[in-house]
């Protein structure tokens, strides 16, 4: 009996035994659009949700649930409108732009100092030195359109400082400006600290007292 059965089950054993190996063997050299076999689950496939989806769990149907009320900000104190959002009450009890630095910063030299450290690890690449929009980016951009190179087209050139339209722009607006950007800028409020940003606007305000001068001698 066991000699009988014996060799049929041990070719079928070993058979199985290959199985795993022939497996591995072939998903090395094949490809396929299917994932990949995938013994332990984890987290790692799960019900998904876009943010703006709908759901029916909640009855107003918005996946993305707004805020408790009563729900108090952390971290940024956005009561303080003026140093987060370079915003302040006005004589006609409406918010609107600085034009002081927010009471809690001490503008001082150091603080020009680090204004200037930051814009030009921030803004220069783009506005240049001096802030007249002539940063190394741009001038790069502009070289390879001059010699035709495609792709440059939709290139915005950043702005000078040394426009009337930015030279009477409130403190705040500026801030404003570094924090959430403008048209083609983005904003930098997720990688410049709120201290940092208006230690740039005072160095822009330097930049813009400086009023760049060509060779002439003549202000721009
Ligand atoms: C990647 C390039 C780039 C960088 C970096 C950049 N900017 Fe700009 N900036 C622009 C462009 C482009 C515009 C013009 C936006 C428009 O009007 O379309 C602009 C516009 C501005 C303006 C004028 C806004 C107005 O009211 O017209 C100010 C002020 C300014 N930037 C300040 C800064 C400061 C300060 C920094 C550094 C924190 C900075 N930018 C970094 C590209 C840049």
């Amino acid at each position: 009996m066991l000699l009988r059965w014996g060799i049929p089950i041990a070719i079928l054993l070993a058979t199985i035994a290959a199985l795993p190996f022939a497996y591995i063997a072939k998903a090395r050299v094949s490809t396929s659009t299917k994932p990949r076999l995938h013994g332990w689950q984890d987290m790692d496939i799960q019900p998904m949700h876009n943010k703006q989806g709908e759901t029916e769990l909640f009855r107003d149907k918005r996946l993305m649930r707004p805020p408790v009320a009563g729900t108090v900000a952390r971290g940024e104190d956005f009561l303080d409108t003026h140093l987060w959002q370079g915003r302040v009450v006005g004589r006609n009890g409406k918010l609107g732009w600085a034009n002081a630095f927010p009471p809690s910063l001490t503008v001082d030299r150091d603080f020009l100092d680090r204004g200037r450290e930051r814009y030009e690890i921030y803004c220069s690449m783009c506005h240049g030195y001096s802030g007249q929009g002539d940063g190394a980016v741009h001038q790069r951009v502009m070289l390879r359109k001059a010699t035709s190179q495609p792709g440059f087209d939709a290139w915005a050139a950043p702005a000078s400082y040394h426009t009337d339209a930015v030279r009477s722009q409130p403190l705040g607006q500026l801030f404003n400006t570094i924090s959430n950007g403008k048209n083609n800028m983005a904003g930098y409020r997720a990688q410049i600290p709120a201290a940092d940003r208006w230690a740039i606007v005072a160095y822009v305000k330097a930049l813009q007292h400086s009023k760049p001068a060509d060779a002439a001698g003549k202000g721009k």
